[in-house]
């Protein structure tokens, strides 16, 4: 794979539903500013208010065309010079550590597997229900926290599907790291983890890498893929600007990808964030939004 680039399709989801966090009031909240905008072309602040906007209702599109105007504007505003080359993939420039909390760098890589590839994975799935059980937290003591995570995850994955996305990973990694903006690092290994998220299902918002402690988890990597047509809605990841000198998160400004057949999202494991709850058939496995959530480790 030689290209990382933004996957049109999942920088238009579709518009948000009832069944996200405060989905009725983002809903409300963009199309007052839209509406504004129009009397107010070049209101900056109004423009850094409707680009916030529209990056937690997941239109990283509209976000970027707002954030763009914003730089013509402002030519040295930082987050927008910075949100305007992430959204159109290319590198964003470093942020003043001043600026906190950060919003979460990110990169999606879509076709992550080739169609056939993808579909033994899917057909993988669908026929190994069994091996889904109830997923918990934590690393040293995991236990069940249905409050903070509610979905499932494989208890045993296949070794040839444990290579295979480490191989493609660390294909990538190179490419990812100067994206990301993170120094080269020895690698320890690749986590590689199957989920499924049922309707009603949804993991709350944290963070998988806890101070100094290990796993040094260095990057998240989620693959997505489900059946077609899509049986669900919801089950967004909503990357969460994160303070990063104290590890808190204000958790009411964060950017909202949907999960879109085939993609990998990639991320920095020092950001919160959360999986909106799914919208579906709670009782069929089938129609479920899978992942594989893989970690890149540090030696250390
Ligand atoms: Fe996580």
């Amino acid at each position: 794979m030689n290209f990382i680039e933004a996957s049109p399709g999942a920088l238009n989801p579709q518009p948000l539903i009832g069944n996200s966090m405060n989905a009725d009031l983002l809903n409300k909240a963009e199309l007052s500013l839209f509406q504004k905008l129009k009397n107010a072309p070049e209101d900056t602040t109004l423009l850094v208010n409707y680009a916030e906007i529209c990056r937690c209702c997941g239109y990283l599109e509209k976000a970027s065309e707002t954030y763009r105007r914003l730089a013509q504007l402002e030519p040295d505003h930082p987050t927008a010079l910075y949100f305007a080359a992430l959204f159109e993939n290319s590198e964003p420039p470093v942020l003043s550590p001043e600026i906190q909390p950060k919003p979460v760098p990110f990169v999606i890589i879509p076709d992550f597997l080739q169609p056939e590839e993808h579909q033994r994975l899917l057909d993988f799935t669908l026929d190994h229900e069994r091996l889904y059980v109830k997923a918990k937290t934590g690393i040293n003591a995991p236990s069940y926290n249905p409050a903070l995570r509610n979905n499932l995850y494989g208890s045993k994955t296949p070794t040839e599907i444990k290579k295979q996305f480490r191989s493609l990973i660390s294909g990538v990694l190179p490419d990812l790291l100067r994206k990301l903006r993170i120094p080269p690092f020895e690698v320890d290994k690749i986590s590689v983890m199957l989920t499924a998220t049922l309707g009603g299902q949804y993991y709350r918002n944290h963070i998988d890498k806890k101070n100094s402690q290990p796993p040094h988890r260095v990057l998240n990597c989620v693959y997505y893929y489900h059946k077609e047509p899509k049986a669900f809605s919801g089950g967004d990841l909503l990357m969460h600007d994160t303070n990063l000198k104290d590890l808190q998160t204000p958790g009411n400004r964060f950017t909202r990808l949907s999960p879109q057949n085939n993609c990998m999202a990639v991320f920095p494991a020092d950001y919160y964030h959360e999986i909106s709850e799914v919208v579906g058939d709670p009782d069929d496995f089938s129609s479920a939004r899978f992942a594989v959530v893989c970690h890149v480790i540090e030696k250390k």
